[in-house]
């Protein structure tokens, strides 16, 4: 039985850059070829499964995972190839062959791997309804709001500010700020962090992989690997980075400086969701002061998401559309490919803006606002050409704060519109529920 063999479960091989793959079944299969010469004769030609580049670890479950041919030195290839048996392959061979991944329905795969496999199609699992799919021509929304967070310092431009800010929020619960106060080089830095650990080898990363929504550290790709019905482009790792003492140790060690230019970014953000939220509780008429300690003590989660090239960008998506569960997300990103929803649930395009940081609303603020702000609808889309890296800074308030409306904004024409919700209430929905069906804010919003 020879690879041209139109039974033979390899039926279609492609020669890439990056090495060989092959179609088996409805997977992407990445293929070892080894050839070995023993004693100047025979040949030994190998060829198996790549574990680290295989799309489905399971396949040595339903397909032989390696073939071998050898030549005793005088007849064709093909010909001794007949006479080889899969029996060749001993079962520590197979059990060699699968992934890391741990047990599920759904077997690990990076999209890295299968952007670096040069896959021409998504598979299947990638494909969205075509209800679903995104409108990736959409034109670039340029007068979402930018706001100069320099002028808060200036008692002449403070309320005006604060106007723009407050309109940015009740229309869209979305803007940019720049004069931010994080220098550049440690916005770099952190985006070289990132790039650099999504570089690494997949067994690097899978040291750190992980599907328990309540780790405080872990790697993992789509929303969750191992119970997504669709999966989404892209890879991610997440780590929870405040009071960062409590933290850092846990993340990666590689490579050697990310500890230090993400821990530099980390720690920058947090100072500045702090004033943003000053500025936004401001803006709502509430006490900045009767919160402040619980801002400080704050959780801050960073979800560093890597969106590599994309064969088929029209198909899929990297992000589901879903709101944030917390107060603020600060949104550090290297290139366009974010989209939001204004109130009226049009899709708008998010512009680059070189140095500038996107502030989210989240379920948190719109809980606390009572429904005055609302938290922004957003998702990711791809590009076929481009990798694109973006770095989300999700704050909320301490893990087991229940979050209720703020009295102060419930009357009788408003009244309590939620019921209360904590971070680790949020978990728990997520480890339970696909928010890629239903939105967690729809569950705790009171019916009347
Ligand atoms: C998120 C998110 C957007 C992006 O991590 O919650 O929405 O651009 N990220 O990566
Ligand atoms: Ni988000």
């Amino acid at each position: 039985m020879g690879m041209n063999d139109p039974t033979h479960p390899v039926h279609r091989t492609i020669c890439g850059e990056s090495g060989v793959w092959a179609r088996v079944g409805s997977f992407m299969a990445s293929l070892k070829i080894e050839a070995r010469r023993e004693r100047k004769r025979n040949w030994t030609i190998r060829i198996s499964l790549d574990p680290a580049a295989t799309e489905n670890h399971h396949l040595s479950h339903q397909h032989p995972p390696q073939f071998a041919y050898e030549t005793d030195g005088s007849s064709p290839l093909e010909e001794q190839a007949a006479t080889t048996d899969h029996s060749l392959f001993t079962s520590k061979d197979i059990s060699s062959m699968e992934g890391e991944g741990e047990c599920s329905d759904n077997p690990f795969t990076s999209v890295m791997t299968l952007t670096k496999m040069r896959v021409p199609h998504v598979p299947q699992r990638y494909v969205l309804p075509p209800s679903q799919r995104p409108t990736l021509t959409l034109d670039l929304t340029a007068n979402l709001p930018i706001v100069d967070l320099s002028t808060l310092h200036h008692a002449s431009q403070r309320s005006l500010t604060l106007d723009t800010i407050q309109g940015a929020c009740k229309e869209l619960g979305f803007f940019q700020v720049v004069n931010h106060g994080i220098p550049l080089p440690v916005i770099h830095d952190a985006l070289a962090a990132a790039t650099e650990f999504f570089n690494l080898s997949l067994e690097e990363k899978m040291t750190l992989l992980s599907d328990n929504v309540h780790n405080p550290v872990r790697y993992g790709t789509s929303l969750n690997h191992a119970s997504d019905k669709v999966h989404y482009w892209r890879d991610f790792i997440k780590h929870y980075s405040h009071p960062i003492s409590d933290w850092i140790h846990l993340w990666p060690s590689n490579p050697p400086s990310y500890k230090d230019k993400m821990g530099n970014y980390a720690k920058a953000v947090q100072v500045l969701h702090k004033q943003l939220m000053e500025a936004i509780l401001e803006t709502l008429g509430l006490n900045f002061g009767n919160l402040q300690k619980e801002i400080e003590e704050g959780n801050q989660l960073m979800a560093i998401n890597c969106y590599p090239a994309c064969p088929e960008p029209d198909l899929t998506l990297g992000m589901p559309p879903h709101s944030d569960y917390g107060t603020l997300t600060v949104l550090l990103q290297s290139g366009p490919g974010l989209q939001l929803q204004d109130n009226k649930k049009k899709w708008l395009s998010v512009p680059f803006v070189e140095g500038a940081l996107l502030v989210q609303l989240g379920d948190q603020i719109e809980v606390m606002s009572n429904g005055q702000y609302k938290s922004v609808v957003h998702q990711v889309t791809l590009s076929a050409e481009n990798k694109r890296l973006s770095i989300a800074s999700l704050h909320s308030l301490p893990i087991n704060k229940k979050i209720g409306p703020a009295p102060e904004l419930v009357d009788e024409q408003h009244p309590v519109s939620y019921n209360e919700f904590s971070f680790r209430d949020f978990l728990d929905y997520i480890s339970s529920n696909d928010i890629a069906d239903k939105r967690f804010i729809d569950s705790i919003k009171k019916s009347v």
